[in-house]
C-alpha cells in the first residue's frame, strides 16, 4: 500500500533520530512491499527561522492531508532565558495540537531489562512496571482564557476550563485502553481544591457503569506523583488533564530508566502525530551521539495505530529488541562506552536488520 507521512524533524537533535526512523520506515516498506512517501515540513526554532511562524500553514496543510505525522522536536535554547520572546518555538507544537484536535497524548512507559540500573529507584520497583499516562492534550489551563498581564504588568493569570465532552471523549479513550490491558484506570485530578477537577471525577464517575469490568480508582495528583516513586507497578491506566500529565508523564518517562527509548503518540480528530518524548536535547545537537530508538519506537506506534499495520510494527519492535540485546546502542545507554554506535550507526543496523 501507499502512505504518504508528514515528517517533521524540528529542532535539536531532532532530525538526526527523525533520519534513522526514517531508515527503519524504509526498510519495513521494502520488507513488506509499502511505499512510503515522506514529505518534510519546518516546525519549531526551524520554521520561525526560515518562515517566521513556528507551525507555518503549509506545515498545517501537509500534516492535514498526511495518513500520519512523524515529529522529531522542537525547542532551542536561544529562546528559554528570553521571557519576553514574541514568537516561541513552543507556540508551533501547541498549535499543531490544537489546529490537528490531537486531544490525547498516550506515552506507554516500558521496562527494558538491560537499562534497569538507569533507574532512579531500586529494581525491584520497577522491575516489569508497565503502565500508559493518557493526558489530556488540548484543555484546561494551557489554552482557557483569558490569560494575560494586567495593564501595569504586575499581575498574571491563566484560566483552566473544561467542557464535559472534553472529558468523556479522553475517558473514553482511556477505558478502551485499559479494557486491553490490565483493566485498571486511576484517574488523577484535584478534586478536593479545583472545579474543572470536581467536574472531570462527576463526569467519569457517570461513565463508569458502562465499563462494568474495569475497575476505576481517583487520587490527587499530589499523591499520584508520589505513588509513581513509591510504587510503580500498581498503575496501568492514568487519566489526567492536561497540566497534571505533563508533570506526570515525565515522572513516569525517567523512573524506568528508559527515558531515550519511550515514545508517544497524539491522537484526534484529524491526523495523529508520533514522537518520541526526549524532546530536542540541543546540547547533543549536529554530534550523532542521540539515541534514535524512541523515535524509532514512535515509527512502530505510527505503523500500529496510525496506518493499521500491526505486523510491521512487531518487526520494528523486534529489531529494536535485537539491537539493545546485542549492546547496538548509542552512548547514553552502552555498558561500554568506547564501544558504543553512534545515531546513524544504530539506525544502519536496524535497517539492514530488518532485511535481513
Ligand atoms: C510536552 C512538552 C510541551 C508541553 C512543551 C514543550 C510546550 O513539555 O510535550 O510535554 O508542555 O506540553
Ligand atoms: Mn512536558
Amino acid at each position: 500500500m501507499n502512505f504518504v507521512i508528514a515528517t517533521l524533524p524540528g529542532d535539536g537533535i531532532g532530525p538526526e533520530v527523525v533520519n534513522q526512523a526514517v531508515k527503519v520506515l524504509s526498510a519495513i516498506g521494502k520488507k513488506f512491499g509499502h511505499q512510503f512517501e515522506f514529505r518534510y515540513s519546518p516546525v519549531g526554532a526551524t520554521a520561525i527561522d526560515a518562515l517566521g511562524d513556528p507551525f507555518p500553514e503549509e506545515t498545517f496543510q501537509n500534516c492535514l492531508t498526511a495518513d500520519a505525522v512523524l515529529f522529531g522536536a522542537i525547542g532551542d535554547p536561544k529562546y528559554d532565558n528570553d521571557p519576553k520572546a514574541k514568537i516561541r518555538p513552543e507556540q508551533g507544537l501547541l498549535a499543531m495540537r490544537q489546529q490537528l484536535g490531537l486531544f490525547a497524548n498516550i506515552r506507554p512507559v516500558t521496562t527494558f531489562k538491560s537499562l534497569i540500573h538507569k533507574s532512579p529507584l531500586r529494581p525491584d520497583l520497577v522491575e516489569g512496571a508497565d503502565l500508559v499516562v493518557i493526558r489530556e492534550l488540548t484543555g484546561g489551563i494551557y489554552f482557557g482564557q483569558p490569560r494575560g498581564r494586567s495593564e501595569n504588568l504586575k499581575t498574571a493569570y491563566d484560566t483552566c476550563v473544561y467542557h464535559e465532552h472534553e472529558i468523556v471523549r479522553i475517558t473514553e479513550l482511556a477505558f478502551d485502553y485499559a479494557a486491553k490491558r490490565r483493566k485498571k484506570l486511576t484517574v488523577v485530578d484535584k478534586a478536593n481544591v479545583l472545579a474543572t477537577s470536581r467536574l472531570w471525577r462527576e463526569t467519569v464517575q457517570n461513565m463508569t457503569p458502562n465499563y462494568p469490568d474495569i475497575e476505576v480508582n481517583y487520587m490527587f495528583v499530589d499523591n499520584a506523583a508520589m505513588q509513581l516513586i513509591q510504587w510503580p507497578k500498581q498503575f496501568d491506566v492514568i487519566v489526567t488533564e492536561n497540566m497534571f500529565g505533563d508533570i506526570l508523564s515525565d515522572e513516569s518517562s525517567v523512573i524506568t530508566g528508559s527515558l531515550g527509548l519511550l515514545p508517544s503518540a497524539s491522537v484526534g480528530t484529524h491526523t495523529s502525530v508520533f514522537e518520541p518524548i526526549h524532546g530536542s536535547y540541543p546540547q547533543a545537537a549536529g554530534k550523532n551521539i542521540a539515541n534514535p530508538i524512541a523515535t524509532v519506537l514512535s515509527a512502530a506506534i505510527l505503523l500500529e495505530v496510525g496506518l493499521g499495520l500491526v505486523e510491521e510494527a512487531k518487526a520494528v519492535r523486534a529489531a529494536v529488541d535485537a539491537s539493545l540485546e546485542a549492546q547496538m546502542v548509542t552512548e547514553d545507554i552502552a555498558f561500554n562506552k568506547s564501544k558504543a554506535s553512534s545515531t546513524s550507526g544504530v539506525g544502519d543496523w536496524l535497517h539492514d536488520f530488518l532485511l535481513k
